[in-house]
């Protein structure tokens, strides 16, 4: 339900004249560092305005309420931040809108029923026990780069039914073209067209060729085999649309697109940024192997040991406290409306933070700090309403979070069985908040046998 407006309230606090073009400026260098800062000096919702670009950052969960749940219907992904993503997802899941992603949603939902999850666990354990295998016991890796060939093997076999092997390395890194070249865009005012010969537009061209080479693979091994299965591409295959006809190829392969970059690349950073903080902390990974230990001996976990780890799980809900991949939720006001009692213009931006109510001292203790512990028994349902949303709220909440907290539990008890992952000390990790919450340099570790 849409609140009505009157407009005659003043802005919310926040920087203005000169201090709103240096803050817009420092929002581009380093969003996170200065969402933080202006949470802190200006409270739970900032105005940054300048003429009549409006930016407002929430940092209250009532207003993350008002924003994903309560007025969803007039907040859409801002149309700045989508132009250059629906350049490789096209109107995919993720960026489209109204009655055409309400029936696409209803055609992919079914593919994360949890009557699937005890296969999609047999599959991803698969998937790490053969990645695991080429690892050579004392080398260091990039695990940032080894999860996401991870992850993007257990997508592309669970929901797809396809092996996309060969060619981990470039898809990789073509994500990550994509996403340093695309979050730029998103934030350049110049809006360049994508016709003008740079570099950056040559790059990205040349990623998205690829990764459409590999969609249209994934999709004609899918019709050869006249669309078998119970997985996510037979049923893109056969879906029939509320006009009752099929889909059509540039549909199918919007949605395939979408599912493999969403599904592995926010799961694989999630991940990393886990044993980022297990290799920090001697005492919870050595309670972790205790629960192991216990439950598993050395056998591999099934969806059915789950609820026997409970350990696992709680590291794996703080980690994606600390380090939420979707570090911020941008949304575009379609109409005026009022938020936290404002009047707030059409074509506002709204930015809600998870990264910064997820370490809020009002709602966790020592928030910085590693504490698993804080997840234990039914902790995680006392939190209040939007403190907590690692993958989003309302109704564009994520499609994949079961497949992601499977990814990555079963990540951390398989590898914990076998390695010790060491943080090597020499090569930095930096925050570089991108569409995702990535590792600026990786994350270099070294895997020793336990
Ligand atoms: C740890 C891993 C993941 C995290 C943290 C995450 C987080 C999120 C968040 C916060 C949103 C909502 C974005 C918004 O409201 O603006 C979202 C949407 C989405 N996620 Fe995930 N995600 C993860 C894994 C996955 C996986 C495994 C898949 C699929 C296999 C997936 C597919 C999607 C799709 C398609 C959407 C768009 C849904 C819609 O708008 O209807 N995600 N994700």
């Amino acid at each position: 339900m849409t609140t009505s407006t009157t407009f005659q309230g003043s802005n919310p606090p926040g920087p203005t004249g000169l201090a709103s073009i240096a803050a817009l400026h420092q929002l581009r260098q380093n969003p996170i560092r200065t969402m933080s800062a202006l949470a802190r000096t200006y409270g739970d919702m900032v105005h940054i305005g300048l003429g009549h670009y409006r930016v407002y950052l929430l940092n209250h969960p009532d207003l993350l309420h008002e924003m994903l749940v309560r007025q969803a219907d007039i907040m859409h992904k801002p149309r700045s931040l989508s132009r250059p993503i629906a350049e490789f997802l096209g109107n995919g899941l993720l960026v489209s809108h109204g009655d055409y992603w309400q029936q696409q949603r209803r055609i992919i939902q079914p593919a994360f029923h949890h009557r699937y999850l005890a296969h999609y666990s047999r599959v991803m354990v698969g998937c790490i026990l053969q990645h695991i295998d080429t690892w050579q016991p004392g080398s260091v890796y990039d695990v940032d780069h080894e999860f996401m060939k991870i992850t993007l093997r257990m997508v592309t076999r669970a929901l797809f039914d396809s092996e996309i092997t060969e060619n981990g390395d470039d898809i990789a890194e073509a994500v990550k073209i994509l996403q340093r070249i695309s979050y730029g865009q998103g934030q350049d005012p110049l809006e360049i067209p994508t016709w003008v010969p740079l570099p950056q537009h040559r790059s990205k061209q040349q990623a998205i060729r690829l990764l459409d080479d590999v969609v249209m693979r994934i999709i004609r091994a899918g019709r050869a085999n006249q669309a078998d299965g119970d997985h996510l591409l037979a049923m893109l295959l056969t879906a029939i649309t509320e006009e009752g006809v099929p889909l059509t190829d540039a549909q199918i392969r919007d949605e395939v697109m979408t599912v493999l970059l969403a599904g592995h690349e926010s799961t694989a950073n999630a991940i990393g940024w886990m044993w980022y903080l297990v290799a920090q902390h001697q005492d919870v990974a050595a309670q972790l192997r205790g629960e192991l230990e216990q439950v598993l001996g050395s056998r591999p976990p099934t969806a059915d040991d789950l609820r026997m780890l409970p350990y696992t799980a709680m590291i794996v809900k703080e980690a994606l406290r600390l380090f939420p991949p979707a570090w911020a939720l941008p949304r575009e006001t379609i109409q005026d409306t009022q938020i936290g009692g404002y009047a707030v213009r059409k074509g506002s931006l709204l930015f809600g933070v998870p990264f910064t109510i997820q370490r809020d001292p009002r709602y966790f203790d020592h928030p910085d700090e590693f504490r698993p512990e804080r997840f234990a028994g039914n902790a995680e349902r006392l939190l209040p309403r939007h403190v907590y949303l690692p993958f989003g709220s309302g109704p564009r909440f994520c499609i994949g979070n079961s497949f992601a907290l499977l990814a990555m539990q079963l990540s951390l008890a398989v590898i914990h069985q076998r390695y010790h992952l060491e943080l090597v000390s020499d090569h930095p990790v930096e925050l570089d908040p991108l569409l995702t919450l990535r590792p600026r340099h990786g994350i270099h570790m070294r895997v020793c046998p336990v």
